[in-house]
């Protein structure tokens, strides 16, 4: 997978990001510098292509997801994080995986339904794509959401339906629900800030 790189400060988080759909790895790179300011990046690009758009997994309309099309991406990609991260000799456990939208989708699917060692999320306008197949306990990840209640993509239901997947697994979650729509917003961009730097919120 094509991806962009940037080692950061010795004392900056480590972030992986993963974009939304018709973005590309520089999409979320000044949200991940202002989320903290030396932060070590990674970032992918989405090899699945719609209408010359970049995703992380196919899609046939909007929210008709092609689950064969999102089991086979998310072990490819987690079969680059993991070779990339040796590469760079970054524990798995060190990645905070950021995404927005079709990326904190392919994410956090990532993380309910893969046994990895990756335990930080930040996830951006996600939702429920309703596969519910493992059940292994979330008790050492730490997640953090965020919902617009004017999301015209993004029903609350499926929303609620993700963060409870998080929850009843033992994950340590923490949801930010603004009243804006599917695009990021400065309310959350500095709720995930103070999240991440483990201020109280
Ligand atoms: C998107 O437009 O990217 C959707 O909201 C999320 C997805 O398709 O995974």
């Amino acid at each position: 997978m094509k991806y962009l790189y940037d080692a950061g400060t010795e004392d900056g988080k480590k972030l992986l990001l993963l974009h939304g759909t018709g973005g590309d790895e520089t999409s979320l790179v000044d949200i991940a510098r202002f989320l903290d300011g030396g932060c070590e990046i990674l970032s992918f690009r989405g090899e699945v292509k719609e209408d010359g758009m970049n995703r992380f997994f196919k899609r046939n309309g909007l929210n008709q997801f092609d689950l064969d099309s999102l089991e086979e991406e998310t072990d490819k990609l987690y079969e680059e994080i993991k070779q990339i991260s040796a590469e760079k000799n970054v524990p798995l456990s060190d990645w905070i995986l950021v995404g927005y939208s079709n990326g904190a989708n392919i994410a956090a699917h990532l993380l309910l339904e893969r046994e990895t060692e990756l335990t930080q999320g930040l996830f951006f306008h996600p939702m429920s794509l309703g596969v519910h197949e493992k059940q292994f306990s979330l008790k050492e990840k730490r997640i953090w959401l965020s919902f617009g209640q004017g999301d015209p993509i993004v029903t609350l239901e499926s929303f609620n339906e993700l963060a409870a997947s998080f929850e009843q697994r033992g994950a340590d979650l923490t949801i930010k629900q603004t009243s804006q729509g599917h695009q990021l917003s400065a309310e959350e961009v500095n709720h995930a800030r103070n999240w991440l730097h483990h201020i109280p919120l």
